[in-house]
């Protein structure tokens, strides 16, 4: 499945954005991970996941942090999410999340970093 090969690059991406930033865009700011804006996207992109994959379905339990830039009108958002699987708690995944300004929502990845 494609999320499981891409888990890899994931990692590689978040371990940068939490060191130095180093690849994500310049203009990158750090979330308000109490935003319910930033909230509802984390929410979006666990139910999504969940409607694409075969393992054990994820509750969303909270934002841990994350980057957003925005480029002509369109926002990624790249988050740590924790999550629940159902028999265990504070699984840490990551999410990239692209929103349009009609509020349409895109889940480009989504990985296990940290179980
Ligand atoms: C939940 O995650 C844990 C840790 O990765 C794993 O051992 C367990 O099998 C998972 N449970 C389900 C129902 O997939
Ligand atoms: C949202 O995006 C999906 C997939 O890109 C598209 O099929 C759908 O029409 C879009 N919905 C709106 C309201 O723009």
């Amino acid at each position: 499945m494609k999320f499981q090969s891409l888990t890899l690059i994931l990692v590689v991406l978040f371990a940068s954005v939490a060191t130095n930033q180093a690849i994500a865009p310049s203009n990158s700011e750090p979330v308000n991970v109490n935003d319910p804006h930033v909230i509802e996207i984390a929410n979006f992109a666990v139910t999504e996941y969940n409607k694409k994959t075969t393992e054990a379905k994820l509750k969303f339990e909270k934002v841990i942090n994350g980057l957003s830039s925005t480029v002509n009108d369109e926002t990624n958002y790249r988050l740590t999410v924790a999550a629940n699987n159902g028999s265990s708690s504070d699984l840490i995944y990551g999410a990239v999340v692209l929103e349009k300004p009609s509020k349409n929502y895109t889940l480009k990845l989504f990985a296990l970093i940290h179980a």
